[in-house]
């Protein structure tokens, strides 16, 4: 071919190239949650003053969204749209139609159709929720500006790309918590928080309304309740755990409560959005502000006082022995019911204490003339007299994971915070269950580093993390799968004093989380929500939103190149746009450091250092990762036994990537054996000379791991026949108080050959008697079969 025809061919696709690339709208939608179905297509719609908004009837969903939409659209400076009903002889060519279809078994009820031609824009739903949808998804295909709100209008226009998208939820419960107790917020807030898990399509709002520090809702036969229960002493100047009591005559000055005709104005706010409000009335424990209003509702009789800050442990809770308890609650939730519409009432059910109750006369009574076993049966028998209230008010209970000691009431749902086995304990009992695990849904726990964080409760749950996160335990049955409701990010907001800080903890955080209730299991892809997180942190910036970009730590993994054996060194972070700087040979991570720009091979042992720098300044604890070189590296590695799935490391590559843990268990270079040994076989491709096998495990009895009883090597050349197994014992007594990793090696005698390494590790199986754990399962943790 001709050299200038070649050049010609080549600018003209530069150019096409360039048009699309450069019009990021056009070139990649980053709509989240991730729609389900969504198929590109070439073309654009252009939203202007000509174009006409449709509805296909006056039904008040249609009338509604299409309101909701004209009017985000005016209020960022577009035209002003008239919301017409459409009629037979009206051309739908430059136009929006709404339709609302009575055909659910098409399009399930959330769930909707948005296609897009350069002729109209068609959304489809048969619900109004799915409707709403469908036009949180056109808002996000149009350009982040459309999140600005303008006084002028502009009459600009708007382009959306052509597109086919079908789309539904996942789960039918999408949740956000808020903690409105430890700090008080005020109504105009609770609407923007109602607005931003809204555009993601969160479908409820968990208001946790009362707690030891404030109850805050009004309640018009307990008016002592705004009176007292509703204000604190002022010392958000001092830190949260050990602020001092409320002394005698010293004036409770911090706190609120939203009267009831601010709920009311907040429920229709979040209906219209379609949220539905839970609220969350806690009982028996986590009421100190009651008791300190009245303290006849207590085992002891008080006096109480509204805590400042901390209070823990729980023990003043409410006497489950006295009837005007009962009378109080259901008065109270007489007026919750007719305030809030939702399905389910939230009764807390956590944490309470029950110190109280094993001594006070009158719950001791309960339980003697009830035939209760214990206070666990007496938690029991609270909730389900509250059941039988709440369902003789057509309402469904709903409560902590703590609701299942004693047993459950005979219609609970469980809403699964200590880990996920109260889910998964309930979801096998046959009742619904809602998965909200401090590991990957507590938004009040560090999300970077937090040596350069505020202060936060506590863990580490990072973006990734959430985005990461599986609400379906693998261990139920599909039939029993069928009762996760879905997933709650939950919002503690004892360190969270301002409503600032609540967008600056939740805001990124829930999004991942949106994605993970609402997008299908596989269309999960961590770099894909990077990239179109980009864009959405535009449109929270015209919001003016103080979200967290999450963290700017550096991930290091390994990939080995089977074709070359090379091994090839991966960085990550949870950053879009900053880049990861790195240095291999020792020195210091610096802003001159060398810039990553894709998976690098590294051929010795040594340190990988990374960081990420903004102005010149690290952003957080640079990393430091040792790498070893071994035989056993990037081989295949046969599990006899499973690791956990709870402490999966790199899955079933981990053992043999090269990276070695650190003291902390949780650092994702840890594989965790839960109950069960570790027995697996390394397969090294071919015969070679083995000298010694190196395994590291980890004790930190705090965390009930423990080293194993014996380690077991054998070597074999055919992968059938084992030559006899060496095995190595353990010599740390299992109540070393602090963390240790222990080495457990072996070297086998001189020219030792081998294809295939046997190793089998036995869990100490049970925590020891002595153990806070005692009898029950104990975990094992390994990290490398460093091999040479
Ligand atoms: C809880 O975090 N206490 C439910
Ligand atoms: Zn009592």
């Amino acid at each position: 071919m001709h050299k200038a025809f070649c050049l010609l061919i080549l600018m003209l696709f530069l150019a096409v190239y360039a048009t699309a690339a450069d019009n990021p709208i056009i070139a990649s939608p980053s709509i989240v949650p991730k729609p389900a179905q969504l198929k590109l297509k070439p073309g654009k719609f252009t939203i202007d003053k000509q174009t006409r908004l449709f509805i296909s009837s006056g039904d008040t969903n249609l009338v509604r969204v299409a309101h909701f939409f004209a009017d985000q659209l005016h209020l960022a400076g577009g035209p002003d749209f008239k919301v017409e009903e459409v009629t037979k002889g009206d051309k739908t060519s430059n136009a929006i139609l709404l339709t609302l279809t009575n055909d659910k078994s098409k399009i399930s009820p959330e769930g909707y159709e948005l296609l897009i031609s350069q002729k109209k824009i068609d959304i489809r739903a048969s619900t109004g929720a799915g409707l709403f949808y469908g036009i949180q998804s056109l808002l996000q295909l149009m350009p982040p500006e459309v999140c600005q709100p303008h006084n002028v209008v502009s009459d600009r226009s708007w382009d959306v790309p052509c597109v086919d998208i079908r789309d539904h939820p996942r789960y039918s419960y999408r949740g956000m918590h808020l903690d409105v107790s430890r700090h008080f917020f005020p109504k105009e807030f609770i609407k923007r928080y109602i607005d931003l898990i809204s555009m993601y399509k969160i479908n409820t709002f968990h208001w946790h309304l009362t707690d030891d520090n404030g109850w805050r809702v009004e309640i018009k036969k307990y008016p002592k309740l705004m009176e007292i229960s509703a204000w604190r002493v002022d010392h958000e100047d001092m830190p949260w755990d050990g602020r001092p009591e409320q002394k005698p005559g010293e004036k409770a000055t911090y706190g609120g409560y939203y009267t009831q005709d601010e709920i009311r104005e907040i429920v229709r706010y979040a209906s219209d959005r379609y949220v539905t409000i839970i609220p969350e009335i806690e009982m028996p424990g986590h009421n100190k502000e009651v008791l300190a209003a009245y303290p006849q509702f207590s085992c002891t009789g008080g006096p109480f006082t509204v805590p400042a800050g901390g209070y823990w442990p729980n023990i003043d809770i409410l006497c489950a022995g006295n009837d005007s308890v009962f009378t109080f609650l259901e008065d109270v939730l007489e007026e919750v019911v007719a305030l809030f519409p939702s399905k389910y009432i939230h009764v807390g059910g956590d944490e309470a204490d029950k110190t109280n109750w094993k001594t006070c006369p009158k719950c001791l009574n309960r339980i003697k003339t009830k035939g209760l076993k214990d206070e666990k049966e007496l938690q029991s028998y609270f909730i389900k007299r509250m059941e039988k209230f709440i369902i003789s008010k057509n309402r469904k209970l709903i409560g902590w994971d703590e609701i299942l000691e004693g047993g459950l009431a005979p219609e609970a749902t469980v809403m699964s915070w200590r880990g996920v086995e109260g889910g998964i304990a309930a979801a096998k009992q046959g009742h619904d269950a809602i998965m909200t695990p401090g590991s990957h849904c507590y938004f009040d726990y560090y999300q970077a580093d937090p040596a350069s964080e505020p202060k936060a409760i506590g863990g580490f749950t990072s973006l990734k993390k959430v985005y990461s996160y599986e609400p379906t335990p693998k261990e139920l049955t599909p039939e029993q799968a069928r009762h996760i409701l879905g997933a709650q990010g939950n919002v503690w907001t004892e360190f969270i004093p301002t409503t600032s800080h609540v967008e600056y903890m939740a805001v990124s955080r829930m999004i991942a989380l949106s994605e993970v209730v609402w997008s299908p299991k596989n269309t999960r892809n961590w770099r894909d929500f990077q990239r179109r997180m980009a864009n959405q942190f535009k449109r929270l910036d015209y919001m003016k939103v103080n979200y967290s970009k999450g963290s700017f730590k550096v991930g290091v993994t390994t990939r080995h190149d089977k074709k070359s054996g090379a091994m090839k060194v991966i960085l990550e972070s949870e950053q879009f746009d900053v880049p990861i700087q790195y240095t291999i040979n020792g020195d210091d991570v610096k802003p001159s450091s060398l810039v990553y720009s894709g998976p690098f091979e590294v051929k010795a042992n040594g340190v990988i250092k990374a960081g990420m720098f903004v102005d010149g300044n690290l952003k957080e604890k640079a990393v430091e990762m040792p790498l070893i070189f071994h035989h056993a590296i990037g081989k295949p590695v046969r599990y006899l036994k499973d690791y956990s799935y709870r402490y999966p490391a790199a899955g079933k590559h981990a053992l043999t990537d090269g990276l070695r843990g650190s003291i902390n268990h949780r650092d994702g270079l840890w594989q965790g054996f839960y109950g069960n040994d570790l027995d697996l076989i390394i397969d090294l491709g071919k015969e070679v000379p083995v000298n010694s096998v190196q395994m590291n495990f980890l004790q930190n009895q705090r965390s009930w791991i423990f080293l194993p009883v014996v380690v077991e090597f054998s070597l074999s050349s055919d992968g059938k026949k084992y030559h006899s197994f060496n095995e190595v014992a353990n010599n740390i007594p299992t109540n070393e108080a602090q963390a240790i990793m222990q080495p457990f090696n072996f070297q086998f005698m001189e020219n030792s050959k081998a294809r295939y390494i046997r190793v089998k590790a036995k869990n100490l199986g049970k925590c020891p008697g002595w153990h806070e754990g005692a009898g029950q399962d104990s975990w094992m943790f390994t990290d490398e079969v460093v091999v040479f």
